[in-house]
């Protein structure tokens, strides 16, 4: 059944520049692909109708990093940290105990529950990593959980090297059986890059992984420059991942390489606030020319937030981004981070995934921080 979405107050499309129509209207066919927008008055029949009361309607969010799969709970490391501690990335260690004493039946539960929380604030789409699990079994078992709820499905074997494990050897069986079993269940692979000498993957180690991870068919994305400017960025860039994410800390030759190449910087602002970080600068990068996209990073160590809206109140009040920007950074942007052209974007043929605002502008998303007004719109 085809349906007619009317009575939208505000509508941005991001088709053609930000592409906001007022008193407007769309159709969705059967399948939920857009099939007309245009104005109220000119709105064609359809099987069905739903009135969203003179509300605004955007894109749905595309949130492009999420770390959905793992079990137990750090609020108490969270509470530490604003009493002073520092984020090194090895609390990560103990996510992957909790995750690996979870059930199938648990963790299936959990992720699920995380997707609906998502989808209840806008989010229409989400990228799932495993990397919590660190075994053979553990990861493929974290992707096959994953694949359940999404296309977008990361291996991230190359999250820590795991407490006891010699680097070369689990560097070694990252990029061979680990990513043997993980490929069918995944899209993409990622690597945690950062200097030598942290709890991550240095510049040859994340260079090991990730082509092997390209010869296994698997695309490829980056953490890089998280903890400190290091190599992620221009590997990123060298091996044309879709997206590198975080850039925390960037040089002049990161920004001018990120301009220079295909790569997004996808930045997570929920981090920083988390973390007690700086943030990204994000002007700089826009400046530069720079595709920017904005994400949760939603995980159990430096972000547990799967707020899109605060991701965009944070990027207009601490990053020099404009709403417009941010708006665009969570939708179309991160759609580029996912290297999709069918979302991020409402225009005829592309999915009709939809975000009603309980306000009369997108203006209202950094306006109202905290206030749960953007869901994903139901068409079934
Ligand atoms: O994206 N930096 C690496 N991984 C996650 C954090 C993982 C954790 O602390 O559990 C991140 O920030
Ligand atoms: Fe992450």
């Amino acid at each position: 059944m085809s349906v007619l979405v009317s009575g939208i107050g505000e509508l941005v499309t991001h088709d053609d520049g930000l592409g906001v129509l007022s008193d407007a209207a769309l159709v969705a066919s059967a399948d939920g692909i857009v099939e007309w927008i245009g104005a109220a008055a000119d709105a064609p029949a359809a099987d069905r109708r739903i009135d969203v009361g003179g509300r605004a309607v955007v894109p749905g969010f595309v949130d492009s990093h999420a770390h959905l799969v793992f079990g137990g709970d750090r609020s108490a490391e969270f509470a530490a940290r604003m009493a002073g501690e520092r984020y090194d990335g090895g609390g990560i260690a103990s996510t992957v105990a909790a995750t690996r004493a979870a059930s199938d039946a648990e963790l299936r539960a959990l992720v699920g529950r995380r997707i609906a929380e998502m989808r209840a604030q806008g989010t229409t789409t989400v990228e799932v990593k495993s990397g919590y699990g660190l075994t053979v079994a553990h990861e493929e078992r974290a992707l096959r959980i994953a694949r359940e709820h999404t296309a977008e499905t990361t291996f991230l074997g190359a999250h820590v090297v795991p407490s006891g494990a010699d680097r070369a050897a689990y560097v070694e069986l990252v990029s061979g059986e680990m990513l043997a079993a993980c490929a069918p269940h995944a899209r993409w692979i990622d690597v945690f890059c950062e200097p030598a000498s942290s709890h991550a993957f240095d510049e040859d180690e994340s260079r090991t992984v990730l082509m092997a991870g390209r010869a296994a068919g698997l695309e490829l994305r980056v953490h890089g420059n998280q903890l400190a400017a290091g190599p992620g960025v221009r590997l990123a860039v060298e091996l044309d991942a879709a997206s590198v994410d975080h850039c925390t800390y960037l040089t002049d030759a990161d920004v001018d390489a990120l301009a220079g190449g295909d790569t997004v910087a996808t930045l997570l602002p929920g981090v920083e606030f988390s973390t007690r970080s700086p943030y990204p600068d994000a002007r700089r990068l826009i400046d530069a020319g720079v595709t920017v996209a904005l994400a949760t990073d939603c995980n159990p160590g430096t972000c547990y937030s799967s707020s899109m809206p605060l991701m965009i109140a944070l990027a207009v009040r601490e990053m020099g981004m404009t709403a417009q920007e941010t708006l665009w950074a969570a939708t179309t942007g991160a759609a580029r981070a996912l290297r999709r052209d069918d979302i991020g974007v409402l225009a005829p043929g592309k999915r009709a995934d939809l975000t009603v605002l309980d306000a009369p502008s997108y203006l209202h998303l950094p306006y109202r921080p905290g206030v749960p007004i953007a869901k994903a719109l139901d068409l079934t």
